[in-house]
Parts: structure tokens; sequence; C-alpha cells
């Protein structure tokens, strides 16, 4: 049987994973291609590191060029992450003829305009299905099987990591911390977590997703984004009251004068899709001109959920190997849309108001009255000496009409919070009539 052979970069969560499945699957993977993937050498940057996985010693390697000039290697599967040097090491496989598959969406959202260029230039493939949505097949649905639609929009939950920390925060009440470091072990979390807690790692996901899905070029520096730090279980336990979660969502729709994007904590209706995807899963809705509505779920992150999405790459570029095709043309996008402001985009919006006494409540609704901005009481909880908590429902609004009144109220005499997150997909009324 034929061997196509490859160069593992990276023997990580995401290396190992590939390992492993190559391992477990191997007879049916090898019946399906009529070939066998082999891991022909692997990089890493400590030799001697204890793995989770047996792999004979001699195939590791610390130096790139053993596999770059290694002639009967004609994959190279990047699992390294971080930009430098996985960016450079893509690109001089690529300029070597090789094919390459990667689970990096920071690179891809970063650089991946050059790396398809070089790709298109060498006749290779380059394969990303791993980078969004961990096991969830989504870029090969974008970029095939729902290329006839116009897409109209997408909204993701596409970090494991803080879907994890989030849900066990609302159903645990567990410390912030001690969540984070149960989705490390597990292999969820980045390398440095901060780019899931802080929306980064959703941020270069919705990038990719965005381009494929508008046909347009969409870079990592074209997405708005805030991460899950500033949300209470307050604010969740007052979401459940209106009858809503909180989900760090990806947003991306195309208006009439161009693309919205973001990626921000929003209150969701519990009745939405979205709403019931918890843990490390991942959820992906959306709208096709042609499809209507469209759900994908899957777990998101974890070694074995991305090794299916990386060997399916892997097994996608062997059939093109094998049948000595021409590579597809590696770039999707066929036209240029602006990118919106997002401060500039009406929403409705949930507002929190905690105040340390009840009375503190008049300069609130002072400052209220004197913005012109029209809110509603969605819910109240003071008590005199002890203070509470007012929720406001503010509709048809952009965050820079917000910006003064939200700073405002931040200074304003005996407030002691001020929380504010958008509403996505429900109109300000349902939830001002599940009033508490
Ligand atoms: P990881 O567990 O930290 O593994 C990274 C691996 O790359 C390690 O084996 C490390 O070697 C090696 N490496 C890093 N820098 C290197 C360098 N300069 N030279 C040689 N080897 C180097 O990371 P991971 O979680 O597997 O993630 C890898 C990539 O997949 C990232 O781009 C990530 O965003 C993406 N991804 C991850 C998941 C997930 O669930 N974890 C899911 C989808 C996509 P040592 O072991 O010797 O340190
Ligand atoms: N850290 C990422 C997450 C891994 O938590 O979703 C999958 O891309």
């Amino acid at each position: 049987m034929r061997e196509i052979n490859i160069g593992l970069l990276g023997l990580g969560t995401v290396g190992s994973g590939v390992i492993k499945a190559l391992q477990q699957n191997n007879h049916n993977i090898s019946a399906k291609l009529n070939a066998e993937l082999k891991v022909k050498r692997i990089l890493v940057r400590e030799l001697a590191k204890e793995r989770a996985v047996k792999v004979d010693a001699g195939m590791l390697t610390g130096d790139f060029s053993a596999i770059l000039d290694d002639t009967s290697i004609s994959i190279i599967v990047e699992a390294m992450g971080g930009i430098e040097p996985a960016r450079e090491y893509i690109l001089q496989a690529l300029g070597k003829g090789k094919h390459v598959v990667t689970a990096n969406k920071e690179v891809v959202a970063k650089y991946g305009r050059e790396i398809l260029a070089v790709a298109e230039k060498m006749g290779v493939e380059v394969c990303f299905e791993a980078s969004v949505g961990g096991g969830i097949p989504i870029i090969r649905p974008l970029k095939q099987c729902l290329a006839a639609n116009e897409i109209q929009e997408i909204i993701g939950i596409i970090n494991g990591t803080t879907n994890y920390i989030l849900t066990k925060m609302a159903t645990e009440g567990k410390d912030f911390a001690a969540i984070l470091q149960e989705a490390q072990a597990k292999g969820y979390a980045e390398p440095d977590p901060t780019s899931d807690v802080d929306g980064y790692d959703a941020a270069y996901k919705l990038a990719i997703l965005a381009s494929l899905a508008f046909g347009t070029p969409v870079g990592f520096s074209d997405v708005k984004f805030t991460g899950i730090g500033h949300i209470t279980r307050e604010d969740m336990v007052w979401a459940d009251k209106l009858g809503c979660v909180i989900k760090l969502l990806a947003v991306a729709k195309l208006q009439a004068q161009g693309l919205e994007l973001r990626v921000e904590p929003c209150l969701v209706p519990q009745s939405h899709p979205l709403a019931s995807v918890n843990d490390v899963f991942n959820g992906i809705y959306l709208k096709g001109n042609l499809v209507g509505e469209v759900l994908f779920t899957g777990r998101g992150a974890g070694d074995l959920p991305t090794a299916s999405a990386v060997v399916a790459d892997l097994m996608d570029v062997a059939q093109t190997i094998l049948a000595a095709r021409s590579a597809r043309p590696a770039c999707t996008c066929y036209r240029n849309l602006p990118v919106l402001d997002q401060h500039e985009i009406p929403a409705a919006f949930y507002l929190r108001v905690a105040v340390r006494k009840a009375d503190a409540i008049l300069s609130v609704n002072q400052i209220f009255n004197q913005s012109s901005i029209p809110v509603t009481v969605a819910g109240k909880k003071l008590k005199q000496h002890k203070g509470g908590s007012v929720v406001y429902i503010i509709s048809d609004i952009t965050y820079t009409a917000l910006a003064d009144v939200v700073a405002k109220l931040r200074e304003a005499p005996g407030v002691a919070d001020v929380s504010l997150f958008p509403l996505e997909g429900l109109c300000a009324d349902d939830v001002v009539s599940a009033k508490v």
C-alpha cells in the first residue's frame, strides 16, 4: 500500500491527538484512502519531555530543516501555535512544494492572505479545518457545501475555554480561576489562556469564518472584541431571571453598507439554539439565502476532537496527492466589503446599575432623564440601606450614544458598578415583558 509521509510540528494537545487518532483509526483511514498516512518526523522544543503518546524517540527532532529537507515528506501538519516560527515554517514548507495542514487560527487570521498566495503559487493545498470550532466541520462546509448561498449572518460560540468557564460559573457558581485551571488541564486553553479569556482566540476564528462566509478579505484587526473577564455571577443571575443566558458570541452580519463584526458577551434568549451550547461545545449558527438557518455544534477543543479535523484535512490532501490532481484555488475571496464601525451600529442593551444605597438610584434616574435616552426598567432589587441593582433595557442605540451616559453613571455618587451587555437574537420587548 502506498505511504504518504507527514512531518508533524508540535506534540502537545493537538499533535498528540493526531498521533492517537492515526493509531486508533489507522485501519479505517488506510482502507478509505487505499494508502497509509505515516508520521515520519515530529518537531518539538524539548526532546526529553514526557509525552501523552508513545512515539519512537528517533522520530523527534528539534531541527525543522530535518523535516523541511526530507523530500519523502509531502505534508506538514503545523500544531505548534503562536506566530513565529509557525508562520515562517508554514511558508518554508509551502515554498518547498509541501502541502500544509494547520490548526493555528492566529496565523491564518493574521497571515492567511500571504500563506494562501504562496500555496496558490506553488500549486499545493493549505487546509485549516481545525483552526475554527475544533472538531466541528465548518471550514469545508462554508467553502463547498454552502457555497451557493449568500450568507447573511453567522453567530457563533467559538471558544471552548470561555464557554466551559461561563457554563461552570452559571451552573456551579465556581470560582473563575479554578474553572480556568480545569479547562487548561483538559487541554482546551491556549498556551497563554488570556488569548481565550480576553477574546483574541474567538476574534481570530471570526476573521477566518467571515472571510469564507462573505467571500471578502477579513483580518484579525477588522474584528472588535471583548472577553469574559467582566462578567459577574450577579449578571448571570439577572440574565436567567430575564429568560436569557450570557454567552461570548462571535457575530458577523452582512448589512447594507458592509460587514458587522464583533466578539463580545451578549444576552441570548434561553430559547435560542446557541443558548443550550454548553461546556467545551461550540455552536455556529448561520443563515444563508437558500438554505435558511443552519446550526453546527460539537466539541470545540481537546485532543481527539481537534485531531478529527486535522486528520480529515490530511485525508483530503492525501486524495489530491494520490489522484495527482492539481490543488484547488486557495483563496475564496471574490469581493472587498467594507467593515462597519461597531460603535455606530444600533442595538439593544441590558444595563445594570448597582448602587450602595437605594436612594442613589435618584441620581441614576437624573442622568437618564438628562441624556434623553429612553430606558425601560426590566428588574429591580433594592434595599434602603444595603442598596442593590436596577436592570434597564435600552433599545436601538449605539455604543457611541451610550458611552457618555455610562461614564456619568460610573462616576455618580453611590453607584458601585455598571454592567452593559448587548442583547442578541431577541428584541428588547421580549426582555421587558419578562419583567422581574
Ligand atoms: P500545546 O499543547 O502547547 O503544544 C504545542 C507543541 O508545539 C508542543 O509540543 C511544543 O513542543 C511545540 N512547539 C511550540 N513551539 C515550538 C517551537 N518553536 N519549536 C518546536 N516545537 C515547538 O498547544 P496545542 O494546544 O496543541 O495547540 C497547538 C495549535 O493548535 C495552536 O495553534 C492552537 O491554537 C491550535 N488548536 C488547539 C486546540 C486545542 O484544543 N488545544 C484546538 C484547535 C486548535 P514541546 O512539547 O517540546 O514544548
Ligand atoms: N483554546 C481554544 C478554545 C482551542 O478554547 O476554543 C480551540 O481552538
